[in-house]
């Protein structure tokens, strides 16, 4: 019997060679591990085992199903793994290349007007996204009920033991960050984000970005706000645009005015961007309000100086012909991967 048992297992042995594919594998089961199957007759052959040997050929027989059992498995597995296609992967096939990006039409204009500025001598500072009253207004000559806090249609924030935080509606908040913490002279830009309660349209978001401009010294005048502004506005748009300076009102800023450039589109005749006036504009600027640098603890009688703030995106909007602002934030690639 045992000797049965060893030749059935070099025929197994023999037998598990030949496993490769699902067809040599039912043909292995169908020969040895059926009901009819060579294990199971060796099985019915132990009935006639003498008693006293039938441990020891039990055992033996044991040990040879146990074999086949972990072989024929492990045969299985790799027949089909190959039916997967694990194994007959093409590794020379070309992969799927990755998208490389790239920096962002928003965050090249900002490089860009950084890079003109700095050239002027003004340096880059950063203020927080969430002020309080104070900041965004207050200090600003923004008196509490005063009507030009309409202007700007403000995000408040809960809170149960304030009632005067907000998200910044401008960058202006900056401006008295810096006057507070450092001695004129100052020469800064402050770029970031603002946030304004509009309706999203193609001109306008309810979060988007500044820079906001600030030099404070002894003898500063509005010729120098003039020289400063259309020198960046050249360098930026190119040197034959074309700009006006117009009157305007802000609370913190004396005189004030805002800086129009000739519609990029149709060249000043008129159309749908600039609203058929030939102008589109880009700047709110002014000598900084006497009042402002007394909050702020500078002596108006010694020092002036000038404020401008602007929009990143209409910039980037003038710089690239983009006639919505909201395809910058859509994140389609066909539209970004032009800039
Ligand atoms: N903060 C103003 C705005 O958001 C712009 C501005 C900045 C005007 C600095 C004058 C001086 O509308």
């Amino acid at each position: 019997m045992i000797e049965t048992i060893q030749q059935l297992k070099t025929v197994i042995e023999q037998d598990l060679a030949t496993i490769h594919d699902p067809a040599s594998l039912e043909t292995f089961r169908l020969k040895h591990l059926v009901k009819k199957g060579t294990l199971q007759e060796l099985v019915e052959q132990m009935r006639s085992v003498p008693k006293e040997e039938k441990p020891m050929i039990g055992k033996v027989l044991n040990e040879l199903r146990n074999f086949v059992e972990l072989h024929f498995s492990e045969a299985k597995e790799r027949v089909e793994q190959k039916d997967t296609g694990i194994e007959t992967l093409d590794v020379t096939l070309p992969g799927n290349i990755p998208m490389i990006g790239h920096v962002h039409p928003i965050r090249q204009t900002l490089d860009r007007i950084i890079d003109i500025f700095a050239g002027m001598g003004f340096s880059v500072a950063e203020g927080i996204d969430i002020e309080d009253d104070y900041h965004n207004y207050e200090a600003l000559n923004f008196p509490a009920d005063h009507p030009a806090r309409d202007m700007q249609d403000t995000f408040f924030i809960k809170d149960q033991k304030r009632n005067d935080v907000m998200l910044r509606s401008h960058t202006s908040p900056v401006q008295i960050r810096m006057m507070k913490n450092h001695q004129p002279p100052i020469r800064s830009i402050m770029p970031g984000r603002v946030y304004r309660n509009e309706a999203v349209t193609a001109r306008s978001l309810a979060e988007f970005h500044q820079v906001e401009g600030l030099y404070i010294d002894k003898g500063v005048t509005f010729a120098d706000l003039k020289g400063t502004v259309t020198s960046f506005a050249k360098q930026m748009y190119g040197e034959d645009s074309k700009f006006t300076f117009r009157p305007s009102y802000f609370p913190f800023t004396e005189p004030s005015a805002e800086v129009d450039i000739n519609c990029y589109l149709c060249k000043g005749n008129g159309c749908r961007v600039c609203k058929h006036s030939g102008w589109l504009e880009i700047c709110g600027c002014g000598m900084v309000h006497p009042n402002v640098l007394r909050n702020c603890g500078i002596d108006p009688d010694i020092y002036s100086g000038f404020a401008f703030g602007f929009g990143i995106e209409r910039v980037t909007m003038l710089a690239t012909g983009i006639d919505d602002i909201r395809h910058l934030y859509e994140n389609d690639m066909r539209i970004l991967s032009q800039f």
